[in-house]
C-alpha cells in the first residue's frame, strides 16, 4: 500500500489570495498528519504564488513525517534545498504561465542541468525524485542520473475524456511503473488524482508513494483537513 503525501500548496493559495496570514499551511500540515498523511509535500515555485520561503523553513522544523519539496531544477532552488534539507526533493518542470505542473520533466533534453542538481542534492543527503511522464526513455535517463525514485505524472489518466482512454492511460502507467521498478527505482505517482479515480492507481504493484493535493484541499474546505486526509488515506489503503 502506497504512502500518502499530502500536497498543501493550495492552502497557501487561499492565503495568498489576500496576502494575509491565514490559512497557515503549517497548521494544515499538522492536521494532515493527524489524518494519517505519511508525508507533506509542497512546491516552492519561482514566482512564490502559493508557498513562501517562510513556510518551508517552519515546516522543516515542525513536520514529523516525510517532507517532500517539489521545485524546478534551478541554482536558486538547489541552494535553498541544500540549506533546509527536506527529506526528499522532487524535481519538476516549471513554466511561469502554467496553472499547475503540465507534463513531466524532460530529463533527456535537460540532462546537464538536471544532473548537476541531482548530484548536489544527493551529496547533501537528500533523496531525489524526478517527476516524469510514463515513458521508458525518461525512466532510463532518471536511472542514469542516479535518482532515488521517479514520480510518474498521472494527469493524462486523470484527464482522460472517456473510459477507454482512461484504460489506455492506466496501462501506460502500469507498464512504465513496472519498467521503473525493474530498473531498481522507487515508484511514485501523482497529479490530478481524486477521491473518484485514485483506487485503481493505488493498487498498482510496488507503488511506494502517491502525492495528492488539489482534491484533498478542495474537500478539506468543506469537511476539514483531518477528515479529508482520513478519507483519502482509507481509499489509498483499501
Ligand atoms: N506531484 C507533483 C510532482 C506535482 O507537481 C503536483 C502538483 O503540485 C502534485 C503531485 C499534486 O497534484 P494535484 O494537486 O493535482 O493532486
Amino acid at each position: 500500500m502506497p504512502a500518502l503525501g499530502v500536497n498543501i500548496d493550495h492552502v497557501a493559495t487561499i492565503r495568498q489570495a489576500r496576502r494575509t496570514i491565514e490559512p497557515d499551511p503549517v497548521w494544515a500540515a499538522a492536521l494532515a498528519e493527524l489524518g494519517g498523511a505519511d508525508g507533506i509535500t509542497l512546491h516552492l515555485r519561482e514566482d512564490r504564488r502559493h508557498i513562501q520561503d517562510r513556510d518551508l523553513r517552519v515546516l522543516r522544523e515542525t513536520v514529523q513525517v516525510k517532507l517532500n519539496l517539489e521545485m524546478g531544477a534551478t541554482e536558486e532552488m538547489t541552494a535553498i534545498a541544500v540549506d533546509l534539507r527536506p527529506d526528499q526533493v522532487c524535481l519538476v518542470p516549471e513554466k511561469r504561465e502554467e496553472v499547475t505542473t503540465e507534463g513531466g520533466l524532460d530529463v533527456i533534453a535537460n540532462r546537464d542541468r538536471v544532473a548537476a542538481c541531482v548530484e548536489r542534492l544527493l551529496a547533501a543527503g537528500i533523496d531525489v525524485s524526478l517527476f516524469i511522464d510514463a515513458d521508458a526513455r525518461q525512466i532510463d535517463a532518471a536511472y542514469d542520473l542516479r535518482a532515488s525514485s521517479v514520480e510518474l505524472h498521472t494527469g493524462r489518466y486523470a484527464d482522460a475524456a472517456n473510459a477507454s482512454e482512461r484504460d489506455e492511460e492506466f496501462r501506460t502507467l502500469l507498464h512504465a511503473g513496472s519498467h521503473a521498478v525493474q530498473r531498481g527505482l522507487l515508484l511514485h505517482m501523482g497529479h490530478g488524482l481524486t477521491y473518484r479515480n485514485v483506487r485503481r492507481i493505488a493498487a498498482i504493484p510496488h507503488l511506494g508513494e502517491l502525492n495528492i493535493g488539489h482534491s484533498i484541499i478542495a474537500r478539506a474546505v468543506l469537511v476539514g483537513m483531518t477528515q479529508a486526509v482520513r478519507e483519502m488515506k482509507a481509499l489509498v489503503s483499501s
